[in-house]
């Protein structure tokens, strides 16, 4: 059985602790959970049975063999970094916070004969994606339309004073490359950073972000061209009931990279 941790018990965690519990019970038993918050932590051990461990994360990385960072930006590369340090698995959700240093983290995880592993999260083509990289890519473009209350706090919008009450049509928030895009909306473009890593690198992906008023559904559109010829592809997703800024798509990709990992047929790019 595959000890696995979680930290992090939020949207995308509680579902995960919950899959380990009911889908993967063969193949896993989830051993501990952290968070920064306490009280979310007892919150869901209650929801769990047999009640996993809360530990503080440096203890559930030592105990555990597949730490899963379910957290925030601020401190997904120092997890991932000591899991990798110490031969652990690692699946990273906050994937904006480990941008720019992939390379790094791949260079530990085959030194220590373990892997990173970083879903497909709110946005499809990364299959795609993956393949074109092996001929030569031309460009890749993302832009995203959310609602505007999920942008709220966003570094960006803070520093650039810009005013998202009472918005009557979308507004062009930001236009540069994936590297700046993580930076200013640490909390909403995680996927500008899966689609860099797994494309053409954060300098090279171009990302456009607008806020939509009205809307009820968080859209991405990837445009690539390369070699192989183009592709289109446009996700509508729903945001989560928990977390409005977490797609339901992302916290099902978060559980579908798990199944990917315990099964032994694994399909697609
Ligand atoms: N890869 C993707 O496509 C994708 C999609 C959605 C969300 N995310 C990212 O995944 C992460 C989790 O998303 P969520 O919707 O579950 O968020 P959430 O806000 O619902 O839950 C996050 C949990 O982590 C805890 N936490 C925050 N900082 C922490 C820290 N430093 N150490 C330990 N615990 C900490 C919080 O207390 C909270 O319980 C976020 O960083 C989010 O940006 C990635």
């Amino acid at each position: 059985m595959i000890k696995v941790g979680i930290i992090g018990c939020g949207t995308i965690g509680k579902e995960l602790a919950k899959a380990c519990q009911k889908k993967f019970s063969e193949d896993v038993t989830l051993e501990a959970l952290a968070d920064v918050d306490s009280a979310k932590a007892k919150k869901l051990q209650k929801e769990l049975k047999p009640r996993p461990l809360i530990l503080p994360y440096d203890s559930l990385v030592k105990r555990c063999d597949l730490v899963i960072e379910a957290a925030s930006a601020h401190n997904s590369y120092d997890i991932a970094k000591k899991a990798l340090l110490l031969g652990k698995d690692i699946m990273v959700m906050s994937v904006g916070g480990i941008l720019g240093k992939e390379k790094e983290l791949l260079n530990m995880a085959r030194a220590h004969h373990c892997c990173l592993y970083i879903p497909s999260g709110g946005v499809v083509g990364i299959d795609g994606l993956k393949a074109a990289r092996v001929g030569k890519i031309h460009r890749v473009t993302l832009t995203t339309r959310k609602p505007p209350q999920g942008f709220e706090d966003a570094p960006y919008v803070i520093k650039h004073g810009i005013n998202l009450k009472n918005l009557k049509e979308e507004k062009v928030l930001f236009e540069g490359n994936a590297s700046a895009a993580v930076k200013g909306f640490p909390k909403n473009i995680n996927v500008s950073a899966t689609l860099s890593m797994a494309g053409i690198g954060p300098e090279r992906t171009k990302v456009k972000i607008i806020a939509c008023p009205h809307m009820l559904v968080n859209v991405h559109e990837v445009y690539v061209v390369g070699d192989f010829g183009s592709f289109y592809a446009r996700t509508e997703n729903f945001p989560s009931e928990q977390n409005p800024k977490t797609s339901r798509l992302a916290v099902l990709s978060a559980v579908a990279t798990l199944e990917r990992i315990l099964k032994n047929v694994k399909i697609g790019t």
